[in-house]
């Protein structure tokens, strides 16, 4: 009982070490208990009452403690920590110059009613060839640098996110109006310029009357939107086998603004990428009627429009991950 009077109680190991000694199962009261069957008969009434008097009065003692710690201001320097102290300020890392690029094309398309499809890395040949009218052992083909990942050149890593496309209209019917930003790659030796791996984003739309209009109006709306109100954009004649016609997009040099500098070996146009209108042979291989639907696609690389933006010469920089070009980056959300 004594013991019980002065036993420390003035912090949570002091509580701790007071509640295993005699409040617990194991504690000296629960023995003392064990021992009443030793007790002569007559006792045991009077002894059985002592005890639990103990008892209580240990919980007692043990709960308004408790009451009292956690009450305590003093309880806080106890354990080392000063609750008044300011925060110290959490530094936040930068957004990839990649990742913060591709929200803003994602964000300027979305403006205009194009959501986001996402389709596998690794692919099969119809989806990246095949469906995409380049026929077999066409010299298009080898143009793509492509990695094979089985012996029967079935399996491969994507060369480009076009495979969304036919995805896309594999399993859905017209309207479509999507873009699709993704990882595509390339048996390219690495240098300032090329990348093994690198990203695109490519654009559908997909209804009835869609026309080269349609196409012309809406790369002038993002390049506007992208490069800045001034932005001019030009279309030349080019070739893709799943577009027809197909044409390269320019947009003029935003270093010189047309006038001819370094950046645009001085013709005053730089090019973001390839479009055209969807070849109705694609649209049959993808179960879209292409007497009944039309439509346009684009596709543009990401790195390119993040160095035309950001003043980036080095495609290396952006795999690198040296902190340095990294936290140019900060602050842009
Ligand atoms: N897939 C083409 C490429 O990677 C780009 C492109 C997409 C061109 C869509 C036209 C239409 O080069």
């Amino acid at each position: 009982a004594q013991e019980i009077e002065t036993a420390p109680l003035g912090n949570a190991a002091e509580l701790e070490q007071f509640r295993i000694t005699y409040i617990g199962r194991k504690g000296q009261i629960a023995a003392l208990f064990d021992n009443l069957k030793e007790v002569a008969p007559e006792q045991r009434r009077e002894v059985g009452q002592q005890l639990n008097q103990l008892k209580n009065r240990a919980q007692e003692r043990f709960d308004q403690a408790q009451e009292q710690l956690a009450n305590s201001t003093e309880s806080n320097t106890d354990i080392g920590f000063d609750f008044t102290l300011p925060t110290i300020p959490n530094t936040l890392g930068t957004r990839h110059p990649l990742s913060l690029v591709r929200r803003e094309i994602v964000r300027i398309f979305e403006r205009i009613g194009f959501n986001v499809a996402e389709g596998p890395e690794m692919e099969d040949d119809f989806h990246n060839f095949t469906a995409l009218n380049f026929p077999e052992n066409h010299p298009a083909r080898e143009m793509q640098d492509t990695f094979f990942l089985s012996e029967d050149k079935n399996h491969l890593l994507r060369t480009h996110t076009s495979n969304v496309q036919v995805r896309l209209m594999e399993n859905n019917q017209p309207p479509l109006r999507s873009i699709m930003p993704g990882r595509v790659y390339r048996n390219e030796a690495i240098s300032a310029r090329a990348h093994m791996v690198f990203h695109q984003v490519e654009g559908l739309y997909v209804n009835k009357g869609v026309s080269f209009k349609d196409l012309k109006e809406t790369l002038y709306y993002f390049a506007k939107e992208l490069f800045g109100q001034d932005t001019k954009v030009r279309f030349r004649p080019s070739f893709f086998p799943f577009t027809e016609p197909s044409a390269e997009i320019d947009i003029s040099c935003l270093i010189c603004k047309g006038e001819g500098c370094n950046i645009c070996k001085q013709t005053g146009w730089v090019e973001i990428g390839g479009s055209g209108m969807v070849d109705p042979a694609v649209l049959e291989s993808c179960g879209i009627d292409p007497n009944v639907y039309s439509g346009f696609a684009f596709g543009m690389g990401i790195e390119r429009i993040t160095m035309l933006k950001y003043q980036i010469k080095d495609l290396r920089l952006f795999t690198e991950n040296d902190v340095r070009f990294l936290r140019q980056f900060e602050g842009i959300v």
